[in-house]
Order: C-alpha cells, then sequence, then structure tokens
C-alpha cells in the first residue's frame, strides 16, 4: 500500500474564508477528508499536514523519506521563493506532484515561476479544491507504473512476443 504525504504551505489553514474568489470555500479540514476518502479508494494510506514556517516543511519532506513513498506539496507562496523547498524535494527523491488551488499560470507574473516544478513529478493548478483528489490519482498511478518498471526490471529481459 502506497503512503503518501499531502503538505499545505503557509495561509492553506486560512482556507473558506480567505479570497474565496480565488481559492473557493472548501476549508482545509474539508480537503483532508477529500483526500482521506479518494486515497482510500484506490487502496493508498495518506497523512495530512498544514504548516507556515519554511523550516518546518523543509523538516516534514526530510522525514517524509522515511515514511512515505510520495509527496503532493502546495507550497503556497513558497513556492515562488523558496530554493530550500526544492533543495529539500530534490535531496529526497521523493516523487512529488506540485498543486496549487489555483491556476498560477494565469494570475501575477511573479506567481508563474516556480522553484518546485523543476524538481517535481508534474503539477496540477487551477482545479480548486478537487485538484488534490487528482493529485493523488495521479500520484498512485505514477508509482504503481513506476514499481511496475521496477519489478520488470528484475524479472530479467522481456521474452518477445509475435
Ligand atoms: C497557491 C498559489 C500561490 O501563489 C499562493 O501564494 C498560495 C496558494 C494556490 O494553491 O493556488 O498561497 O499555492
Amino acid at each position: 500500500m502506497h503512503s503518501l504525504l499531502v503538505l499545505n504551505g503557509p495561509n492553506l489553514n486560512l482556507l473558506g474564508t480567505r479570497q474565496p474568489e480565488i481559492y473557493g470555500r472548501t476549508t482545509l479540514a474539508d480537503i483532508e477528508a477529500l483526500c482521506a476518502a479518494t486515497a482510500r479508494e484506490v487502496g493508498a494510506r495518506v497523512s495530512c499536514w498544514q504548516s507556515n514556517h519554511e523550516g518546518a516543511l523543509v523538516e516534514a519532506i526530510q522525514q517524509a523519506r522515511r515514511s512515505h513513498d510520495g509527496i503532493i506539496l502546495n507550497a503556497g507562496a513558497y513556492t515562488h521563493s523558496s530554493i530550500a523547498l526544492m533543495d529539500a524535494i530534490a535531496a529526497t527523491g521523493l516523487p512529488t506532484v506540485e498543486l496549487h488551488l489555483s491556476n498560477i499560470h494565469a494570475r501575477e507574473p511573479f506567481r508563474q515561476r516556480s522553484f518546485i516544478a523543476p524538481v517535481a513529478v508534474g503539477q496540477i493548478c487551477g482545479f480548486g479544491a478537487n485538484g488534490y483528489r487528482l493529485a493523488i490519482l495521479a500520484l498512485v498511478e505514477h508509482l504503481q507504473r513506476r514499481a511496475g518498471t521496477e519489478s520488470d526490471a528484475t524479472d530479467g529481459p522481456p521474452t518477445e512476443t509475435r
């Protein structure tokens, strides 16, 4: 069973009341419940955590190496500034899906640059809270495909079929 960490960064604890015209009215608690339900649906385990502090997020990413198979990260504003978070993801080597509720590419120019994107498996943005569901499905499929490829590699050379 794959174990996923859903990590939310600064100000995402305010979801529900924070600029609802941009981020919607779904609360972080609702999102965490959605993550748990989606994980159950696909036979994965999920833990959710939020922090407003960059260093605490770095530590959570480092610790995930021992306990999780992949990360879904909404780094909030740190997306656009944090080399430390980028380095932490690269250092752990855990497959990471970058996530944003809003479509950061359709917003201010400073939001269109992401330090997470170069070290992420991929990015999901613009689908609101449903993006968390999409990210879990994408990450679980990625992990399953990767596990399949690894066992193919240890099974010896592929046999020719005609
Ligand atoms: C966000 C987008 C960021 O630019 C912003 O700073 C956030 C939320 C999103 O989910 O759309 O805090 O990551």
